[in-house]
């Protein structure tokens, strides 16, 4: 079973810079809806489909209530502004047994640093440890760094586009 105080991972970015991967904690909270707050729209119309800065309690609930079974949350604190900061997260929620639905959100100034693919192999590693078969996503069409993410992940991957947005299904190879 996947225990949140004992998961801690460093890794190195394209930049040479480093992060720490780690789960979720509940201090995280003020952190993380500061960088929801200050992302820019692109961010957050790519992660929630629209430009939300703001969460409901309903929300705040599903984002922090996590009990590392159903839900898994690994976020990265790296270093922004000469200070350590929480600069991205993955989440996987599992919807059906085997089968999980995952996000991910990182801020601004670290995309494209390799930081996506580093949480992707992390949370798929942590999912099939947990018995994961399958990770679901709706990700916007438009969204390449996503999409890239996912099929470089080592998962077997199919899409179906729906309007604006495409499913993505990945299957963990053996399952
Ligand atoms: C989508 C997101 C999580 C990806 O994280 P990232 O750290 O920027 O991605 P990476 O730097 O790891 O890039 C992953 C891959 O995408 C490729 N890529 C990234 N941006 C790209 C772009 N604009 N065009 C083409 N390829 C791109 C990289 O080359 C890399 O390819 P590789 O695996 O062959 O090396 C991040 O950009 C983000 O948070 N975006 C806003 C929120 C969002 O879209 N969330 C997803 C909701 S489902």
């Amino acid at each position: 079973m996947f225990d949140p105080d004992k998961f801690h991972v460093t890794e190195t970015l394209h930049d040479g810079s480093t992060v720490e991967i780690r789960a979720q904690k509940p201090e995280d909270r003020k952190a993380i809806l500061d960088a929801i707050a200050h992302a820019s729209v692109d961010t957050l119309y790519h992660r929630f489909f629209a430009v939300k800065r703001h969460l409901s309690e309903k929300e705040k609930h599903f984002f922090f209530d996590v009990d590392f079974v159903n839900h898994v949350v690994l976020i990265a604190v790296g270093n922004l502004d000469g200070e350590p900061r929480i600069v991205g997260g993955a989440r996987f929620v599992v919807t059906e047994p085997g089968k999980a639905e995952v996000a991910f959100s990182v801020v601004d100034d670290f995309q494209h640093h390799g930081l996506g693919a580093v949480l992707m192999h992390h949370i798929a590693a942590v999912a099939r440890d947990a018995g994961i078969k399958e990770f679901v996503a709706e990700v916007l069409s438009d969204n390449v760094a996503m999409l890239a993410v996912f099929e470089h992940s080592g998962l077997i991957t199919t899409t179906r586009r729906d309007g604006a947005t495409i499913h993505v299904s990945m299957r963990f190879p053996g399952a």
